[in-house]
């Protein structure tokens, strides 16, 4: 692990570390966000995009992404202390609210319109992180990047009352969500029952990308297609030796603060073998047909 800054090299960073360093006001980030924030919106430099920062505090952070974006940017800061609305005097667009209310979103985002770009820096309270990207991820029809930061709250003791419904499940669960999509392909192997309105909410979600203390939701209608099995040609008729290996493996489970060890089975399940045995039994007796049929 790179205990530095991030290495030299990258222009982009330099200058938004530059710029971050130049705001003419505060503002407090956490090294490893630099590089994260240009994979995620280094796109939109130099363009008339929109972008909003829900937590201003100190301002530093607003000015940053001015120097950075150019001048063209759209900035659009949101707080619930209405001190905030002194930023409106720097050119920037405030408006004052609590994030943790959906109430408010759905009037702000009827103000702002479209948006490119969301970071939320604001309360770091799961159900805040939750409500923030549900309620943008749920408006946005155009391309556009959810943000939330500072999602190791997940974790920490003074933020733990979520219990077990913390931002980052919210987000890891997310991500099986987009499986949702892909049950048309085969739906006979995948739960009787699906829950429609989530997979719904979730149909513009393109990708979700999980940084140091970042969750991305990459939000992109024109590649949220629905999934389909396409070939390049027919098949041959190579075997698929995919049950033929070892049948379980001996995993440590990734978690930051347990230690945990499982064995993670394989294999086929009953009804899928007897499935399979069906339909050999069917192809078997219907080749015996055809060629008592042929020799007569
Ligand atoms: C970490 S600071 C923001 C820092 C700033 N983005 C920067 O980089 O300099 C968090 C801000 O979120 C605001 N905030 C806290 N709870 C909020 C809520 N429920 N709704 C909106 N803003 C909230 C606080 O008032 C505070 O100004």
């Amino acid at each position: 692990m790179n205990n530095n800054v991030p290495p030299p090299g990258n222009t982009s960073l330099e200058a938004l570390i530059t710029s971050w360093k130049k705001s003419p006001y505060p503002s407090v980030k956490i090294t490893s966000y630099f590089p994260a924030y240009v994979e995620l919106f280094d796109h939109l430099r130099g363009t008339a995009c929109t972008f909003i920062e829900t937590g201003i505090l100190d301002g530093g952070s607003l000015f940053m992404w001015r120097s950075w974006l150019g001048d063209n940017a759209r900035i659009i800061g949101i707080d619930l202390n209405p001190e905030a609305l002194k930023w409106k005097d720097h050119g920037f667009e405030i408006f004052i609210g609590d994030q943790g209310d959906p109430l408010f979103w759905q009037g702000t985002f009827k103000e702002i319109g479209e948006f490119d770009a969301l970071l939320d820096d604001g309360g770091h309270q799961s159900f805040q992180q939750i409500v923030t990207a549900y309620e943008a991820i749920r408006r946005a029809k155009k391309k556009c990047v959810v943000v939330v930061e500072d999602t190791t709250t997940s974790f920490m003791k003074d933020f733990s009352k979520h219990g077990k419904y913390s931002f980052l499940e919210f987000s890891k669960d997310a991500t099986d969500v987009l499986v949702g999509r892909s049950v048309n392909i085969d739906k006979g192997r995948f739960p009787s029952s699906i829950n429609n309105e989530i997979v719904r909410n979730f149909h513009n979600t393109y990708s979700i990308q999980f940084f140091n203390g970042i969750v991305a939701y990459k939000l992109d209608p024109n590649y949220c297609i629905e999934p389909q099995v396409v070939r390049n040609m027919p098949p041959n008729s190579a075997s698929d030796f995919r049950y033929k290996g070892v049948e379980s493996a001996y995993v440590d489970w990734p978690h930051p603060f347990k230690r945990k060890s499982v064995i993670v089975k394989g294999g086929m399940n009953y009804r899928s073998k007897l499935k399979i045995i069906k339909s050999f039994i069917h192809k078997v007796i219907k080749k015996t047909k055809a060629t008592v049929a042929a020799d007569k």
